[in-house]
């Protein structure tokens, strides 16, 4: 099969397409014969070697849809351990979702990982009200254009984006955000009284902005980031401001087997209302993979981008 390797941790370059064996399903895993595979930021840290770095070789890609061989049935699933960027791929049983007809495969790869994400940073996390005013972080980008939809279907009051320039602003009020501003810091004005809840992914001086926007009572979700929620956050000010930090991350959703098969229900119900919708940015074919790690490390993507492996 056709996959993308990584042999030395590195730039957008390492990511080479080669002709390797097909993986072996393990004990309560499953083959899929992929159609897309998807890109998420932390695939960039990983190639980098300065998050979760995988013993290489390795094909790295955490979310894939296609057919399940044995059964046939169109599923989308997450990848752990990475082998998303490839014509085949071995899945855990335990963290695949069967599509339901009406979700196309672009949608079903684009809503599961950034739209679980955001779906339980803003509910399970978050404890979104409605009424609430909100505000998302990078709220252009994968999670983030997903968590303004969210919000919005989930009776958010208002919802004000961050977005870093006029291009993705102007997307993130295409989705419906009342409001999208260039910088945390500038939420305080965007938003007199402050947010009730602030979705983060950014971490370090932007969740300190973020935070400082925040409402007597409201919370502060991180998903995680470039900068530690311990280095930005003292608990005295929490107590003096009637404010929570809480965090969110993926991994604790997929222990939790039944939050995780919710909240996908959730996310397909949602699509199938029409009220939510992965924006693709673009689809490239495997050789391409490098190329479009390098546009999200620029920042230049906007939603979701997807991999046709079969190119
Ligand atoms: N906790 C979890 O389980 C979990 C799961 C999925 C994702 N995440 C996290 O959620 C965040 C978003 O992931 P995603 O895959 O949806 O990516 P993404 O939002 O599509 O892309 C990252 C965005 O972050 C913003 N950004 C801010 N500072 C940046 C910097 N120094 N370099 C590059 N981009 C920067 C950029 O938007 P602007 O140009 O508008 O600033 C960029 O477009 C990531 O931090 C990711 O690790 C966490």
């Amino acid at each position: 099969m056709r996959a993308v390797v990584l042999r030395h941790f590195g730039g957008p370059e390492e990511l080479r397409p080669e002709t390797v064996p097909e993986p072996r399903a393990g004990e309560g895993e499953s083959l899929v014969d992929v159609t897309y595979a998807g890109l998420n930021f932390a695939d960039l840290e990983i190639r980098e070697g300065v998050y979760a770095p995988p013993a290489l070789p390795a094909v790295l890609g955490a979310d894939v849809v296609g057919r399940r061989r044995g059964d046939g049935r169109r599923v989308v699933a997450l990848l752990r351990q990475g082998g998303g960027y490839a014509q085949v791929a071995a899945v855990r049983d335990a963290y695949t979702v069967e599509v339901p007809d009406g979700i196309d495969d672009a949608q079903a790869v684009g809503l599961l990982e950034q739209g679980c994400t955001a779906y339980c940073a803003l509910v399970t996390a978050g404890r979104l009200r409605p009424g609430d005013s909100v505000g998302v972080a990078a709220a252009a980008g994968g999670v983030g254009h997903l968590a303004v939809q969210l919000a919005l279907a989930l009776g958010a009051r208002t919802v004000t984006g961050v977005a870093s320039t006029a291009r993705k602003r102007e997307f993130v009020r295409s989705l419906g955000a009342q409001a999208a501003v260039a910088e945390p810091r500038e939420l305080a004005e965007a938003v007199p009284g402050g947010v009730d809840l602030y979705l983060d992914s950014v971490g370090g001086a932007g969740l300190t902005a973020g935070l400082a926007a925040v409402a007597p009572f409201g919370r502060l979700v991180s998903v995680g980031g470039r900068g530690k929620v311990s280095d930005s956050v003292a608990v005295d000010e929490l107590t003096d401001r009637s404010v929570g930090v809480y965090g969110l991350w993926m991994r604790r959703v997929l222990e939790a087997p039944s939050l995780f098969a919710r909240t996908a229900d959730r996310l397909f119900a949602l699509a199938a209302a029409g009220l939510l919708t992965a924006r693709i940015d673009r689809v490239v074919p495997l050789a391409e993979v490098g190329a479009a790690h390098a546009a999200m490390a620029a920042r230049e993507t906007m939603g979701k981008v997807l991999v046709d492996v079969r190119a």
